[in-house]
């Protein structure tokens, strides 16, 4: 029998943390804030900044949305991003990805202020991280850690598998996973016998960005599933790497989508945004 892991219930607890912290500052006069620039009219981007402008009201975080026309200059993007980094006022900034085509993604990254990068995209912090050393986690790995530590599920020594070597999601998740003591594989698109990995593996971390991929036979009993993916089906209907319904009987936990990491992946944002004023502000 399966457990399901609750992103919303746990996304909901850091929340709270944060949200406790951030108005104990507001008695102090003090604010926290987050500064959200979407370039576009990407409807998934529409969403997860909606969703992230939402977690802002939830915690008492000020949100301060810079919505840009699709057609907006690299230069112009780039100016924006100078200006917040100058405005004392705001503590976190991010950029939603992606952008348009005629933008260099990696420029964008790199203009912002290491010490408001909440995303944890520039290398200065995707090497801090690395090393064991860091203020800023990324957010999605650091919102499967989380995931993990609630349910009591140690992963020191344990074989984990990380289908995915994205730098938002597969590279910094092998970071987080080695400095727990995990032993990790790292398998991607050019990974031979794909299910040899995942049959071996007590922990199977999904990030691959297809429909229900990880089925049942490629699942050991008592596996634990984190899905990161959230993909469209032929129908539309929202759905994870992983075919829910099949592996949840092999699976000893496992993450819906909706409802899994999803929500977590936007608590800490809100936890970076938090650390964020604090660097500002002398720790
Ligand atoms: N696009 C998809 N995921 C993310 C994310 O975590 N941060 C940003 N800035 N863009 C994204």
């Amino acid at each position: 029998m399966y457990k399901l892991i609750d992103g919303k219930e746990v996304s909901a607890f850091i929340k709270n943390q944060v949200r406790e912290e951030v108005e104990a500052l507001k008695k102090q006069g003090k604010t926290v804030s987050l500064a959200v620039i979407i370039v576009g009219n990407n409807p998934a981007s529409r969403v997860y900044v909606n969703n992230k402008k939402k977690a802002c009201e939830a915690t008492g975080i000020k949100s301060y949305e810079y919505a840009l026309d699709e057609n907006t200059s690299e230069q112009e993007l780039l100016a924006l991003i100078k200006e917040l980094n100058e405005n004392s006022e705001i503590n976190g900034i991010l950029c939603q990805l992606p952008l348009p085509k005629h933008i260099d993604e990696k420029k964008v990254i790199d203009a912002i202020a290491a010490e408001k990068d909440v995303d944890c995209f520039r290398a200065e912090n995707v090497g801090k991280m690395w090393l064991g050393d860091y203020d800023f986690a990324a957010c999605t790995p650091k919102g499967v850690m989380l995931l993990l530590e609630y349910y009591g599920i140690d992963v020191c020594g344990k074989n984990c598998v990380i289908i995915g070597r994205s730098n938002i999601v597969g590279k910094p998740m092998a970071s987080l996973l080695i400095e727990k003591s995990a032993t990790v594989t790292v398998c991607h698109s050019k990974t031979k016998n794909l299910s040899e990995f995942t049959r071996n593996a007590e922990v199977i971390i999904a990030a691959v960005g297809r429909p229900r991929f990880i089925t049942a036979d490629m699942v050991s009993d008592g596996a634990v599933v984190i899905d990161v993916g959230i993909n469209r089906d032929e129908n539309g209907k929202l759905c994870g790497d992983v075919d829910f319904e099949s592996v949840k009987e092999k699976a000893s936990y496992i993450t819906p989508v909706p409802g899994g990491c999803g929500p977590m992946t936007i608590a800490v944002l809100m936890r970076n945004t938090l650390v964020a004023y604090h660097i500002a502000n002398g720790k």
